[in-house]
């Protein structure tokens, strides 16, 4: 499989987001349906995303054929994803850190983008803030037992797409990227760092990554 290091995708969010949240939250559909297109090419394979958000891997999977599956924390987001898929009953409000729990069959792809949080941020996304899992270390230590997770629910030879950036406040940098790249790297093959260029770019966000991995 050939997957370029750079590609150029509109941005362009098609589905309007609902009122009661940020269009920034939702990445635009023409990113899960390169990926879906390429490498996950057969109809009705299962398209993964535990991180749901806003359904924008989920909407575009069943617009291509594809069945999705879903998992959001957010009561209020996972409702309003699981009202509009024909596949509703594949959207689980639940934590992604108890997806063996939820009885999900073997996945053909998953992409996902999860929660990004800044080093010098307390409040960990992971835990809705909980302050006895406060902290950056404590956000990676999750997302390893996620990501391990995630490993075992992807069917062999299956690629796995983590969309994320590195984030700068200040002096502050946290190379997000790098950190979700190592923690995944212990559980599947990386096989390509992606730069991702937006065409009509916003012009504080000209491009995005998308780490590409490979199911032993
Ligand atoms: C960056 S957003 C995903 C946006 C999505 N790609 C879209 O286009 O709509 C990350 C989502 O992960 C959810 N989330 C946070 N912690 C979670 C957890 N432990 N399990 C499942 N979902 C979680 C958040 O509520 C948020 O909606």
């Amino acid at each position: 499989m050939d997957i370029p290091l750079s590609i150029t995708l509109p941005w362009q969010q098609e589905q309007p987001a609902p009122a009661f949240t940020e269009d920034t939250d939702k990445f635009p559909e023409s990113l899960p349906r390169y990926f879906i297109e390429k490498l996950a090419p057969q109809k009705n394979a299962r398209i993964f995303d535990p991180f749901m958000g806003l359904g924008t891997t989920g909407f575009v999977a069943e617009e291509l054929g594809r069945t999705p599956y879903g998992i959001e924390h957010d009561r209020m987001r996972c409702e309003w994803v699981a009202g509009q898929l024909e596949h509703w009953m594949n959207i689980q409000c639940d934590d992604a850190a108890d997806m063996d729990k939820l009885g999900l069959p073997k996945m053909d792809l998953c992409v996902t983008s999860p929660p990004f949080m800044p080093k010098h941020h307390k409040w960990n996304p992971l835990y809705g803030g909980d302050p006895d899992y406060a902290g950056y270390d404590a956000y990676l230590k999750r997302m390893g037992f996620i990501f391990g997770k995630l490993a075992k629910q992807m069917k062999r030879n299956s690629f796995t797409v983590i969309h994320a950036d590195n984030l700068t406040h200040g002096t502050v940098y946290t190379p997000l990227v790098r950190d979700l790249s190592l923690l995944m790297e212990r559980f599947m093959a990386l096989k390509a760092e992606m730069i991702i260029n937006w065409d009509n770019a916003k012009p504080d966000y000209p491009h995005t990554h998308c780490l590409v991995f490979k199911n032993a």
